[in-house]
């Protein structure tokens, strides 16, 4: 399991109230107890933090609210020193415009790094070269007075995108691989990868025939043309066989598309891409058996010969499963995150099951709240500090934290959750315990048995094993039987703790049974 930290709300070291990389160190151990493979941390460069560190002034350093390389380097071999891998955020689409390859390139049309981000003139009327809508709502076209052409930004102005057409820019984003690789990372998350290259023309988006204006300005049209170009699929195998060339290394990218186009960025077996694309069809369907059976099973069939799934529950973009679907399916959705077949990507927070956490106005931080402020799509609430205890600022830090905190953080933090068996942390870890002992839950075969009526019925198998997962997702109780069941066989978990199934799952109940052999 991959174990996401967004460093500004992890831990903070030294009473700035925000999160740092000595403070990640030091709780290294509860990440570890936890069981999860990997760390995968959301940027940590020099960032002028326009977009929270999505907008990245130098690569190859480390922001110094964060800490210094000096850190960094010792934070990595404490997470190496207790088994775990560590992978970083890497983010090629765009930088800052305070990277001094942006203030360069706008110095002047001459400038020899110009062609390293995106300049067209103007459209005829001084108008905006085509019709692309910027992620955060806006003309993705900004105008610059002094050279008086238009730089695209796929998100904010702030954050320029990269000409990766351009090779002098494909090797200079090469040696940030190397320069961290060099130093022992893991691998890498990859921001917005389908978004790396645009179709060398610019003609316009389509209208999405779909929109309404209660959705977000970016969906009135398709990104047909400034996202998912061929050549960005090249590219990234040129980073895998790079990632390649330093052994066991591993490329995760993000890449919202549907599933056939999806599953190409696995790339062939000539030339693989990614290892994994990141999947967020749990975050994106809707909490109902039947839609989630489907997406599992379309989901399943569309990836490629060898091609590895992986499910993601919650990230910094998303709201926390516990607000969507409430606490105690929050509970069933930890059980189906831990048996789905594929590498399970956790969101700090998730597991302490942290909910709805109202942002007053004055304390919004996020460019998206500010962009359209109307949408309610600020991802603040999402990004609160992590609650360790009842001491002042939940031990998060000495200061006011940057963001508020949970509102039930004196109840709901890691060293009550800790205290007590029941909690949802306990039943993370056991979940994590049971995926390493089963390796049916992990790397078996999977056969979804059915999904009507509230309630999702799976199977696992592998070598003789076979592990039944029944989830109900409603609030009634479901008779669940199938054939094959016996009355008798052991639960290995439940999300109700009791231990028993007599063929009906009580309301919000999951379960993983074990069949017994020979049944
Ligand atoms: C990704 C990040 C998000 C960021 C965006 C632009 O989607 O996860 O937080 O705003 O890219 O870099």
């Amino acid at each position: 399991m991959i174990y996401q930290i967004y460093p500004r709300s992890f831990q903070d070291s030294n009473g700035d109230g925000i999160g740092d990389l000595a403070g990640i160190e030091a709780r290294l151990d509860y990440i570890s107890r936890l069981g999860v493979d990997a760390i995968w941390l959301s940027p940590i460069f020099p960032s002028p933090m326009a977009d929270f560190g999505y907008d990245v002034a130098d690569y190859c350093s480390i922001e110094p609210i964060f800490g210094d390389l000096a850190q960094f380097d010792r934070l990595l071999a404490a997470v190496h020193a207790r088994g775990l891998k560590l992978l970083l955020d890497f983010v090629p689409n765009h930088t800052s415009d305070r990277h001094p390859w942006f203030v360069e390139s706008r110095s002047s049309r001459q400038a020899p790094k110009r062609d390293w981000y995106i300049w067209r003139d103007a459209a005829p009327g001084g108008r905006p070269p085509n019709n692309w809508i910027s992620d955060f709502g806006g003309s993705s076209w900004e105008w610059d007075e002094e050279t008086e052409q238009y730089y695209l930004h796929a998100f904010l102005k702030e954050q320029p995108d990269l000409n990766w057409r351009n090779p002098e820019v494909r090797e200079a984003m090469s040696d940030v691989l190397r320069f961290w690789l060099d130093r022992g990372v893991d691998g890498f998350r990859i921001d917005v990868l389908w978004h790396i290259v645009k179709h060398q023309a610019f003609p316009d988006n389509p209208l999405n025939p779909h929109w309404t204006a209660d959705t977000r300005e970016r969906d009135k049209l398709l990104q047909v043309h400034s996202t998912d170009q061929p050549e960005a699929h090249t590219y990234s195998s040129d980073m895998r066989r790079l990632a390649d060339s330093y052994g066991d290394r591993v490329l995760v990218g993000e890449i919202f598309l549907p599933n056939e186009r999806h599953a190409r960025w696995y790339g062939t077996p000539e030339h693989p891409q990614v290892h994994m694309p990141f999947n967020f069809q749990l975050i994106e369907s809707a909490w109902d058996a039947a839609v989630l059976g489907r997406v599992i099973t379309e989901y399943e069939a569309s990836l490629p010969a060898g091609g590895w799934p992986n499910w993601v529950l919650g990230s910094h973009d998303a709201p926390r499963i516990a607000a969507r679907i409430g606490e105690a399916q929050a509970r069933i959705a930890a059980m189906l995150l831990l048996t789905l077949r594929g590498t399970p990507t956790l969101y700090q927070g998730d597991e302490l099951g942290i909910g709805e956490v109202p942002i007053p106005d004055d304390r919004m931080r996020d460019p998206q709240h500010f962009r359209e402020p109307e949408r309610g799509i600020g991802r603040d609430r999402s990004r609160t500090p992590m609650p360790w205890d009842k001491s002042a600022n939940a031990g998060f830090s000495t200061a006011e934290p940057w963001l508020p905190l949970n509102p039930d953080w004196p109840q709901r933090n890691v060293s009550e959750q800790e205290a007590d068996a029941r909690s949802l942390l306990q039943f993370y870890r056991q979940l994590l315990g049971l995926r390493r002992e089963h390796l049916a839950l992990s790397i078996g075969s999977f056969e979804l048995i059915h999904s009507i009526n509230d309630t999702l019925v799976f199977r696992r198998t592998y070598e003789g094993e076979e592990l039944v997962v029944a989830l109900n997702l409603g609030s009634e109780p479901r008779l669940c039987e199938f054939p094959g069941w016996e009355r008798t066989d052991a639960v290995l978990a439940s999300v109700l703790g009791a231990g028993m199934f007599t063929g009906t799952l009580q309301p919000d109940e999951g379960l993983i049974l074990q069949l017994r052999p020979g049944h």
